[in-house]
């Protein structure tokens, strides 16, 4: 898939002066696309507070993610997401990053799209491997082939991904230049849901 700039289409009738306006921008996609960074330097262009989903359930289970994996499993992990998802949807003026498998889950999705402007940061596999292969934190890309496993992953989710309010293409973007994309597509598109 090439990148793109594609916001989803507004209601064809009168509905959006009915909806909410969003309270909270939720960066979504794969590992290693950026949100944690764009999402920091968005909260600061809009004034919000900056929230990562991975790093609240690491900072409440007082263990990284891949000891998590490791040692309750992957379904647990899951369980703590959507609890946090969840919650998070009583949230006001947050940027929030997840997880990159955490809007795989309809009901996550469908919880972030009910209080925030859903944003998919969306980079190539070949982009995604060449941020991430030097790391070793991410318990789903250790594997024998991590290119071969980026492009499964991300085939598997695209259509979760492609559910956001926005996707911006990150491959030819600085994280700056990505969050003030994002910001200035919050302020002219967010007042309506
Ligand atoms: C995962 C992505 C990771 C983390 C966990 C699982 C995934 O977050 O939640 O390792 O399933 O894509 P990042 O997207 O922040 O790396």
């Amino acid at each position: 898939m090439t990148t793109v700039e594609s916001p989803r289409p507004a209601p064809a009738t009168g509905a959006e002066s009915a909806a909410p306006a969003h309270r909270n921008v939720a960066l979504i996609g794969f590992m290693g696309a950026g949100k944690t960074t764009v999402g920091a330097i968005l909260a600061g262009i809009l004034g919000f507070d900056f929230l990562d989903t991975d790093k609240v359930i690491e900072q409440r289970q007082g263990r990284r993610i891949a000891d998590i994996f490791a040692h309750e499993g992957e379904p647990f992990f899951r369980g703590l997401e959507s609890s946090l998802c969840a919650e998070l949807e009583a949230s006001e003026g947050k940027v929030i990053a997840t997880g990159g498998g955490l809007p795989v889950n309809p009901a996550n999705l469908a919880s972030l799209h009910r209080h925030a402007f859903v944003v998919c940061l969306w980079a190539s596999p070949e982009t995604i491997y060449a941020r991430v292969r030097t790391q070793h934190h991410r318990p789903l890309l250790q594997t024998e082939n991590p290119l071969e496993s980026i492009r499964d992953l991300l085939a598997r989710r695209t259509a979760a991904y492609r559910e956001a309010d926005l996707i911006v293409g990150v491959d030819f973007r600085s994280p700056v230049e990505t969050a003030r994309h994002i910001a200035n597509a919050f302020r002219h598109g967010a007042a309506r849901a």
